[in-house]
């Protein structure tokens, strides 16, 4: 008896949901160019039957054809895409749109409740408590990991030079930056928790890669239905990997720490290189560890999040940037000479720079990898979601809109680089960036929610990027305009970052 009248009840309320929708949202939006939109899928209809290689460029098809202010669909989730500097300036400055975009739900599962998607008060304790893990002096205390590191790297690559052939430099490198995360952040070397790390970093490649793949198909919002499916599957039994790894660096640490305390007590001198016996060194685990006692600071959910959160953001970002850069001066050997000049200068008769004052005098490198950033982005748009109205070039855009922030079009803008395509280093001295928008060069994004690991990122990027370029001479396989991309949330190669290395005479 009661189902009509409740049927009609929800009936009524779906379409009260739906007229205010309509003109809270959709109408406010539908005033903005955009691409056409169908039914359920919104825009993403544009991605149906595109393969994984073709995406990125659909992706650019579109930006061409609606920049530089338009707005997408995702189902019924509204989109604004930003790519003009003064634009992204309002969102990436601001206190108040610090809350992730609804993609970041899909990493979920993996990232948790970490620094990278958190929110709230949980993101603004997070945030203030690891600041403290990247303060100058710590970053100082890791200048000895980050050397023994390069020392296996420029080992690694010594073999492959003598072999004389083109090889894909980024796994390797890859491997390098997640044993220098995990040694420094976590005080854990990677071969104590794998014999395998190219498995952790295809895995988390993987992960990710299904992550966009779902994002695209807006019915996949539905759990039930994603874990249902062949990819749904597969993402599951990454995730598996993945926590498992994390669980073994947590074990790993705490166990070292016992010991350490226990040896401390009967009063045994801990091996010299042991970094916890550091008076210098806190690790980022050990930071985090010591407030995990307290579910009220930290539950244990959380601490995994974190591992996995600087796991994720700390290996993978320097390793993609460094490879980029290697491919880039081994296309434009003027400026690869320029730069070994410059590190044969400062680090003399050594192989490897071992103090920031060395870093700091390699002003010439670090204008390559800045450029490098430019050209390739790690993360080629970030996004937010707006918690209250914006306007931008008169448009009132929505609260609650997902706003993507296209970091790598604004490197790109001509009106802020000219020339954009071309490798010019030059770009980044102090004058030329007097003349551009201050937020027309966003790699670590800006504001309040940047990247909190910017400074250990280019240390250690120019820390073995010094070592190789004195070591050998690079040439590259293809040419920028040749190499096909990838955008699976990270800007990555597709078929590799193909490098030949020789030998330089010692110098
Ligand atoms: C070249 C290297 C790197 C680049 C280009 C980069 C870029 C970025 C960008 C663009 C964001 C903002 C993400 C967003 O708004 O959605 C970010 C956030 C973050 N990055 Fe990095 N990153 C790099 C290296 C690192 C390293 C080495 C670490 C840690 C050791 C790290 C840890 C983080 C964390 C934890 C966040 C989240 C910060 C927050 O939301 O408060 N990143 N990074």
């Amino acid at each position: 008896m009661l189902i009509i009248p409740l049927l009609c009840l929800v009936i009524v309320w779906y379409l009260v949901l739906c007229w205010k929708w309509k003109k809270n949202v959709f109408d406010y939006m539908e005033k903005l160019p955009g691409p056409k939109w169908y039914p359920i899928f919104g825009t993403t209809y544009a991605f149906k039957g595109v393969s994984r290689e073709e995406v990125l460029y659909k992706l650019l098809d579109i930006i061409q054809a609606h920049r530089p202010l338009f707005r997408s669909w995702n189902g019924t989730d509204a989109e604004i895409n930003i790519m003009k500097p003064e634009h992204l300036q309002v969102i990436m400055r601001s206190s108040t749109h610090i809350t992730k975009g609804k993609f970041y739900g899909t990493l979920l599962p993996w990232l948790g409740e970490g620094l990278f998607i958190s929110e709230g008060a949980k993101w603004f304790a997070q945030r203030k408590l690891l600041t403290a893990a990247f303060h100058f002096k710590i970053l100082e205390g890791f200048m000895d990991i980050f050397v023994g590191k390069t020392q296996v790297l420029i080992d690694e690559l010594e073999i492959k030079s003598a072999e004389g052939n083109f090889f894909n430099i980024a796994p390797i490198i890859g491997c390098a930056t997640l044993d220098m995360v995990l040694h420094s952040s976590m005080g854990v070397p990677v071969k104590a928790v794998t014999d395998d790390p190219q498995k952790y970093i295809r895995t988390s490649q993987d992960l990710t890669e299904l992550a966009v793949w779902r994002f695209l198909r807006p019915y996949l919002k539905w759990d039930t239905l994603f874990y249902a499916l062949p990819q749904g599957k597969k993402y599951r039994e990454n995730l598996k990997y993945l926590h498992e790894f994390s669980a073994k660096v947590i074990a790993c640490r705490k166990q070292q720490l016992e010991d350490a305390n226990r040896n401390r007590q009967e009063g045994i001198q801990v091996a010299k290189d042991e970094s916890f016996n550091k008076k210098k060194f806190l690790s980022f685990l050990d930071l985090i560890l010591d407030v995990s006692g307290d579910p009220c600071l930290m539950s244990d959910a959380d601490l995994h999040a974190l591992v996995h959160t600087f796991l994720f953001a700390g290996s993978e970002s320097t390793g993609i940037t460094s490879s980029w850069t290697l491919f880039l001066l081994g296309n434009n050997p003027d400026i690869q000479e320029k730069a070994y000049e410059e590190v044969v200068r400062v680090l003399k008769d050594k192989p490897i720079p071992t103090t920031l004052a060395e870093l700091n005098e390699l002003k010439y490198l670090e204008r390559v990898l800045k450029e490098s950033l430019r050209l390739y982005p790690v993360l080629p748009f970030v996004i937010r979601q707006l918690t209250e109205d914006v306007e931008l070039d008169g448009y009132k855009i929505p609260t609650g809109t997902q706003a993507i922030l296209h970091i790598a079009q604004v490197h790109r803008d001509p009106q802020q680089f000219p020339d954009p395509n071309k490798f010019d280093p030059g770009r980044f001295l102090p004058e030329n960036i007097k003349k551009r928008h201050p937020f027309s060069y966003i790699p670590f994004s800006a504001g309040p929610r940047n990247c909190i690991g910017q400074k250990f990122a280019i240390h250690e990027e120019k820390t073995f990027l010094a070592a190789i370029i004195k070591k050998f001479k690079i040439t590259s396989k293809e040419t920028p305009e040749e190499k096909r991309l990838f955008a699976h949330l990270v800007l990555r190669a597709q078929d590799g970052v193909n490098v030949k290395l020789e030998k330089r005479d010692d110098r």
